[in-house]
């Protein structure tokens, strides 16, 4: 019998590279991931139970394929989760950091498609962390924002190489999110951003991660290019007059 049939789960036998997988959103895709079944290889440049990825490196992720392909045979779903903020002013952000948001956020994903796709099987899938910055800006993210809309791009324009290899590519765009990332204005704001949604709290690493398994699993095996935002409702709504 294959290993697909002995397995319970949504992503029963499939193998699943995740990044940015030591914390936050990365961690409960890799939790929930492993619960539905996958056999997960969690990459990070944090020191963590999984392996060491820098998303940035091309020869790093040459090991992590290496890896997933030694002890798996291929790669089944890549999870682009791995990202980075920067905060300030446009006309005052440091050229250094501009570049590294946009390294980390962007060539992360590319160099991450790049190093999968030979070793990735009809009925792969790729899911691209984005934001609601793929979307719209607030003050002080010129680095963040230029590289989550990017990154909506490259899922596009990836849906449309990869299609003919049975490959779908897909952006996940999260709202708010109690993560590390984001833990300082969680701690002084949450009721107030709670408030603005009209699901009333704000998201979960989990909330993020049950999104993802949708996306890896043969479940959305027509949904390529999209646009699936967890937001809370965030998107739905205007300011109220
Ligand atoms: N938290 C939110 O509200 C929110 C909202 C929208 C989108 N996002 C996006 O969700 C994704 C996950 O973020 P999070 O909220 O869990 O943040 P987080 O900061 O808790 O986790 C990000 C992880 O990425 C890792 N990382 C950073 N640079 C890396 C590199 N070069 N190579 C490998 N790993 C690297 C970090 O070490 C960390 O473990 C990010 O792409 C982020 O931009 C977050």
């Amino acid at each position: 019998m294959a290993e697909q049939d002995t397995v319970a789960g949504r992503l029963a036998g499939k193998v699943a590279i995740i990044t940015g997988a030591a914390r936050g959103q990365g961690l409960a895709e890799a939790q929930r991931f492993a619960a539905e079944g996958a056999h997960v290889v969690a990459g990070d440049v944090l020191d963590h139970e999984g392996i060491h990825l820098d998303v940035t490196s091309p020869a790093s992720w040459a090991a992590a394929v290496q890896v997933a392909v030694e002890r798996h045979g291929r790669v089944d779903v890549l999870v682009n989760n791995a990202g980075v903020h920067a905060a300030a002013l446009v006309h005052e952000m440091p050229e250094e950091d501009f570049r590294r948001v946009l390294d980390v956020n962007l060539m992360g994903p590319f160099l991450g498609i790049q190093a999968v796709v030979p070793a990735m099987p009809r009925g792969g899938s790729i899911i691209n962390v984005s934001s609601l910055n793929g979307l719209a800006a607030q003050a002080r993210t010129a680095a963040y924002t230029s590289s989550k809309f990017a990154l909506r791009g490259l899922t596009k324009a990836a849906a449309l190489d990869l299609g003919p290899l049975g490959i779908r590519v897909n952006a996940i765009l999260p709202g708010v999110i109690r993560t590390p990332m984001v833990a300082p204005v969680v701690e002084q704001r949450e009721a107030e951003l709670a408030a603005g949604l009209p699901l009333g709290r704000i998201g979960e690493p989990t909330d993020v991660a049950s999104a993802a398994v949708f996306l890896a699993s043969d479940d959305s095996s027509w949904l390529t290019g999209i646009d699936l935002t967890v937001d809370g409702g965030h998107t739905a709504s205007t300011p109220r007059l």
